[in-house]
């Protein structure tokens, strides 16, 4: 319950990022579920923004409250970015896809001016890894992309670190993403060189694209049970 005052905080203080006109990346998962709904709210009190959803349940979601939607192809550009992130460390360096939606997300982040993330103030780490870092494979040939990971993993100095097909339901069926992809979750436990390893991730074939997002994000907005703390670099 407290954490989600603080994913409502921080989505809160996000909206002074917001000025009339704006194209808006729309990010996913529960903390940008609260800043959607904050934004329709802002639109229904006379705000013009247009926003680009980074998931299809962010579509919906936004469909639903109000708020005006625009293709990516029909931008060169997105103003700014609100996502949330599943670990944030001092360098402003990101876990994402917690959700499934990494994909959508980086491509969103990387056309955008500015990317403010908002995150409860636990998911401040001093070293990425505890999270699973999700990656997004293409179906076909999954497994070797799989062991392909996981020797990325330990010749970038990922300890004992293990991979996961990501699965739900009752059946354990593999997790489709947005893109028709899979995803494997890589349990690194501690990731001593983000760089590194997001280089020979991006090296794999078969790895459509990692959740490690670095030098994207430009503003961290960390929820408390009380306001907010406003980071930036
Ligand atoms: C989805 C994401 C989310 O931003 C991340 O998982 C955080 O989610 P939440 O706000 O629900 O804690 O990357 O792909």
């Amino acid at each position: 319950m407290s954490t989600d005052i603080a994913k409502f905080n921080a989505a809160q203080a996000a909206l002074a990022y917001i000025k009339d006109g704006m194209v808006v990346g729309l990010g996913t998962g529960s903390t940008s579920a609260y800043f959607v709904r904050l934004l329709g709210d802002k639109v229904r009190q006379g705000l013009r923004v247009k926003g680009v959803p980074t998931s299809e349940a962010t579509r919906n979601l936004a469909e639903q409250v109000g708020v005006p939607l625009i293709e990516i192809s029909q931008v060169s550009a997105i103003d700014v970015d609100v996502d949330g992130a599943d670990e944030v460390d001092p360098q402003f360096r990101l876990i994402k896809g917690g959700g499934g939606a990494l994909l959508r997300e980086k491509i969103v982040a990387a056309a955008s001016k500015q990317m403010v993330v908002i995150a409860d103030e636990g998911k401040w780490v001093e070293t990425l890894g505890a999270f699973p870092l999700p990656v997004e494979v293409t179906r076909f040939g999954f497994a070797l992309t799989s062991e392909r990971i996981h020797e990325a993993l330990a010749a970038t100095g990922c300890e004992g670190a293990e991979v996961s097909l990501r699965v739900a339901g009752k059946a354990n069926e593999p997790v489709i993403t947005d893109g028709g992809n899979y995803i494997i979750d890589a349990h690194a436990k501690r990731i001593p060189d983000a760089d590194a390893l997001g280089a020979a991730l991006k090296n794999i074939a078969g790895v459509v694209e990692h959740g490690l997002f670095l030098n994207l994000a430009h503003v961290v907005i960390l929820g408390k049970a009380k306001g907010a703390d406003v980071k930036t670099l």
